[in-house]
């Protein structure tokens, strides 16, 4: 079973996904957690070059690719083997990332994007994808504030700090595609608390579970 997580920045997708983990091992599954981008040891590097603050002239079709190089890499090294291996594969993030904030945050075709990521995913596509859905402005700050708690606002800030309209376009992308993609997408509203939100998860994962059962 392979399941991505998706949201703006700041929707608490990292709470969340630990709660599932540990969700699914009270089931007596075995669970892998991965994330995009930085999921396989050369997506380490990739990771550094897309997200630093320095890096902002890095042109929109540059920083496809190498999301897209990231996922290649990914899918082939780590997700494919771990599935192959019977985990529940749980990762934060993955190919709709690219639709929504290279699509509809920087403009580039979405039908491209599309078939880009289809080349790069190589036919593994994720069973269930959760999109966390929450208003950016609240989203943003958490973020911001996640970072500079970190000591990650220069390593790790170059989405943090673009413009509150591209956060919005970011936002109404998700929902705008979920909606094209309901057979496989779910949207659950992240503003409530972080126990609140995982109930609506959990009932999103059981609803999925005794589908395919
Ligand atoms: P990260 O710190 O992992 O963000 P978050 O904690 O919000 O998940 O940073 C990943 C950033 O990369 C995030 O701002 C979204 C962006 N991104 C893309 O633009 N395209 C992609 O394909 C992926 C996977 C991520």
């Amino acid at each position: 079973m392979f399941i991505t997580f998706e949201g703006i920045e700041g929707t608490g997708k990292s709470t969340q996904i630990t709660k599932i983990k540990d969700y699914y091992e009270s089931l007596g599954k075995t669970v892998f957690l991965t994330k995009e981008p930085g999921g396989s040891r050369v997506g380490t590097e990739l990771r550094k070059m897309l997200l630093h603050v320095d890096n902002k002239d890095i042109t929109p079709i540059t920083e496809l690719f190498l999301y897209l190089a990231d996922r290649a890499q990914h899918i082939e090294q780590v997700i494919r083997p771990a599935l192959d291996a019977g985990d529940v594969v749980l990762c934060d993030r993955f190919a709709d990332s690219t639709i929504v904030y290279q699509g509809y945050g920087r403009g580039l075709d979405t039908t491209i994007l599309k078939q880009l990521n289809e080349v790069a995913v190589n036919g593994l596509w994720p069973d269930l994808t959760v999109v966390l859905d929450i208003d950016p402005e609240i989203g943003l700050k958490r973020a911001t504030l996640r970072n500079i708690e970190d000591g990650k606002a220069k390593e790790e800030g170059r989405f943090e700090a673009e413009h509150l309209s591209f956060h919005n376009r970011i936002r109404e992308g998700y929902l705008t595609w979920a909606a094209l993609n309901h057979d496989r997408m779910e949207v659950v509203d992240a503003s409530a608390t972080p126990d609140e939100v995982f109930e609506k998860i959990k009932a999103v994962l059981e609803c999925h579970r005794s589908k395919t059962d």
